[in-house]
């Protein structure tokens, strides 16, 4: 690999220094250390950096480039405020000085491969111990090629597709020098109105945990520290996703058991799949800051989880702790987050303006800062930048076309994501020829919404858009009429006049409704999860007209679909699928491909219902079968269900299940039954079929929910096909979090189902023995 001159310099005194140093330092005692692998070169830095170095290491600040006086970035970045090319090469010096002076431990959201072999040349070469910068951004779910936002790739109930994705995104991300993600978000979500649903993997512990390690080691690879390894930072440590009423950033008032029942699963998961980064969240758990969590952080995440890697705040989460009220002052905030385990603080710059000085005066233990040092370090030195710095500044990979394989992939885990919700008389697949169709709606010729929140690297690759994609599909594209209707969120002057007249001649309507990119993600929570208005009065016109109707639903959340919406005879619900998004929507309406997607989370009747998961307990009052009776657990009018449950979707075949069977009546505590059950393809056509395996704990002592997904496998089936799916099921699957937090496993009856989705039939019944 070519590498700039000055670096090879650097690079060989970094080597040989280091090298020396590491012969003649032993083995730190620590504990810690000692698992660290080769830390003597570690040890031997920490001896050797003053306090001010020390606190620099734990600094990320965002990157400079020259690149940011361009009008380009002013327009995709419209809330910086304006600058020039003098200013921000002002910046740019002044921020290299601070690398200089090892002042700076990372640096984020690179926009050049030139800026940062720059600073890893300052760093490496200028700065008195030369410890190599570490690279990090957001890629979330794509970097030039963008996959379906992560919520529809979880609806594809394959991990190994987001094992696939994920590892395109690190080819892609790493030539272009990024050593680490901020992904995966492993948060689970069972509230709607929050928008970073569409970041996870929905409401689901099970579910959420495969996406986690799956994802984990997409981005990783085989080996860390290899040049197309990227670190993966698994975030948000912990419970964010449990905000009050969905409000972003609002307290999580969950007790520790939940903590440790729902939230921690896909943390561990990751983390045994390889992780070694997390990122603390923004919110409290039950009043106390995540952030500011010497329990959560220390107790929880090192000591019980066994998490040997570093935590980084979120962006400026550890200044924040000001705003929630738990410290009184940034002086305060930094010795607090610190000494409860937070290693890195990102942007915010409290830790190396006050750290140095709280450790001077005595009031934090120098201990606690080396500690931090060292775990940073073990991260740079585990993504192999202590062997070589450069190992992803490589301007040629970073200007090499994509490979050709990731826009198939994209169409591939677009297609996968899609879930058909409804099918009536068969209406999907449409024809390629014969049939008018008018594709009506804010979304059928719509470029700006097609990628999802988290996609702003991906500029210099179009999406493809649906009409585009149906006039590709079709034998006679002259049988599509495109009309929008109304806008996402507005009428639009004769609007429903045009889309009336263009219903009227078509055979069948196709709507494109749903939410904008910018009503889901980050600081987007909702509080009614229903269709903007405009698009509700468009589609009660279509269905007027009696044509048949296909929604086409593009969000980033469960919806409420309520009048023409709920009652058209075919919904699709098709997120934002990323560069191929068009394609994918016209392979499966128009039949290429068979739907094979599942709800990862319930779809409501109501809003508020939420927050509304299926894995809820009873009440004592429950209200069973849809009823409404007084005196039972539901709202008024609504009885306690979802319209769409989780792990529901359809597909092109006609699959029936068959009654659940279990190979014995009994289990002991270490033993293990085999859960079968016939599946069946009536069908013309072959499928995919997701089959879930629930269990409900009838008696236990905690109140356990009603049905728990504890496998899960895609099976295909020709068509007339019928298999028998079976699911190994060991007495461990049947373990629950106790009152005391630990898991305990108690004897007693479990029902069982194999089914198409959480709305179960008839169970098997299974008694768990002592003996
Ligand atoms: C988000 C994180 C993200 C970080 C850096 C924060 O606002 O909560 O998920 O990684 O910004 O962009």
């Amino acid at each position: 690999m070519q590498k700039p001159d000055a670096f090879n310099l650097s690079r060989r005194r970094f080597l040989i220094s280091s090298a020396i140093i590491g012969a003649v330092t032993a083995l730190a005692s620590n504990p810690l250390t000692a698992a660290m692998g080769n830390s003597s070169r570690i040890e031997d830095l920490i001896k050797r950096m003053t306090l001010e170095e020390k606190a620099g290491q734990l600094h990320l600040e965002a990157i400079l480039s020259p690149k940011m006086a361009d009008s380009d970035f002013a327009k995709q970045n419209p809330w910086m405020p304006p600058t020039t090319l003098e200013k921000t090469l002002a910046g740019i010096a002044a921020q290299l000085e601070k690398v200089r002076q090892g002042k700076i431990g990372m640096l984020t959201t690179p926009m050049d491969i030139d800026s940062l072999i720059k600073a890893q040349q300052v760093a490496v070469g200028e700065s008195r111990l030369g410890i190599p910068l570490m690279f990090g951004a957001d890629l979330i779910h794509g970097f030039r090629t963008v996959f379906p936002v992560p919520i529809a790739e979880a609806a594809s109930f394959e991990p190994e597709l987001a094992r696939r994705t994920a590892r395109a995104i690190a080819l892609e991300g790493t030539a272009a020098g990024h050593d680490m993600t901020y992904a995966p978000m492993v948060d689970i979500a069972r509230d709607q109105r929050w928008g970073r649903v569409v970041e996870g993997a929905g409401e689901d512990v099970l579910l959420g945990s495969r996406f986690a390690a799956a994802r984990v080691r997409g981005f990783q690879g085989d080996k860390l520290g290899t040049s197309d390894s990227m670190l993966a930072c698994v975030k948000h440590f912990a419970a964010y996703g449990a905000a009050e009423s969905g409000l972003d950033y609002a307290g999580s008032p969950i007790t520790e058991r939940i903590l440790h029942e729902v939230y921690l699963p896909p943390f561990q998961a990751a983390f045994d799949a390889g992780a070694i980064v997390t990122m603390a969240s923004f919110n409290t758990i039950d009043g106390v800051p995540a952030t500011g969590n010497q329990h959560l952080l220390t107790d929880i995440l090192r000591n019980n989880m066994g998490f040997q890697g570093m935590v980084m705040s979120d962006f400026e989460s550890e200044k924040e702790l000001i705003a929630h009220g738990f410290a009184s002052d940034e002086r305060d905030a930094a010795r607090l987050a610190l000494s409860a385990g937070c290693d890195m603080g990102m942007v915010s710059g409290i830790f190396p303006t006050y750290i140095p000085d709280l450790v001077r005066s005595g009031e934090l233990d120098e201990a606690l800062l080396d500690q931090a040092v060292r775990r940073i370090l073990y991260v740079k030195q585990q993504a192999g930048l202590f062997d070589d710095p450069f190992v992803r500044l490589n301007k040629a990979r970073d200007k090499a076309p994509l490979p050709k394989a990731h826009r198939a992939l994209a169409r591939e885990s677009a297609v996968k994501s899609i879930v058909m919700l409804k099918n009536e008389n068969n209406l999907l697949p449409l024809p390629k020829q014969g049939k008018k169709i008018a594709l009506i709606g804010p979304f059928g010729s719509d470029t700006r919404n097609l990628n999802g929140a988290w996609s702003p690297f991906s500029a210099e690759t179009p999406s493809v858009p649906l009409d585009s994609a149906f006039r590709h599909a079709l034998e006679d594209p002259s049988l599509l009429t495109v009309i929008m209707g109304c806008d996402i969120d507005a009428p639009i002057q004769g609007g429903i006049e045009q889309a009336l007249s263009a219903a009227h001649a078509a055979d069948v309507v196709v709507l494109a409704l749903g939410e904008s990119e910018n009503m889901t993600g980050e600081s987007r929570s909702r509080t009614e999860l229903t269709l903007p208005s405009v698009q509700m009065e468009l589609a009660e016109a279509l269905a007027a007209t009696g044509k048949p109707l296909v929604v086409l639903l593009r969000n980033g959340r469960a919806l409420t679909l309520q009048g023409a919406v709920r009652d058209a005879s075919s919904i699709l619900l098709t997120w934002y699928l990323g560069t191929e998004m068009g394609n994918a929507v016209a392979d499966v309406v128009f039949g290429d491909e068979s739907p094979s997607g599942r709800l990862p989370m319930s779809f409501p009747l109501a809003s508020g219902q939420q927050p509304y998961y299926y894995a809820r307990e009873y009440s004592g009052r429950p209200a069973l079968n849809g009823s409404t009776a007084m005196f039972k657990s539901h709202f008024i009018g609504i009885p306690d269900e979802a319209l769409f449950p989780f792990g529901h979707g359809l597909t092109y075949g006609d699959v029936s299940y068959a009654a659940t069977q279990c190979s014995a009546d009994k289990l002991s505590m270490n033993g293990k039954v085999m859960v079968s059950a016939q599946i069946s393809n009536k069908g013309s056509r072959a499928v995919e079929e997701v089959v879930q395996l629930y269990i409900h704990d009838r008696t236990a002592s905690v109140v356990q929910p009603r049905r728990k997904l504890v496998d899960f496998r895609k099976v295909k089936l020709a068509a007339g096909q019928s298999l028998t799916v079976s699911f190994q099921l060991t007495a461990e699957q049947l373990a629950f979090i106790g009152q005391d937090t630990k898991a305990v496993l108690e004897a007693g009856w479990f029902d069982l189902w194999i089914a198409p989705s959480a709305r179960c039939g008839e169970p098997a019944a299974l008694n768990l023995t002592r003996a």
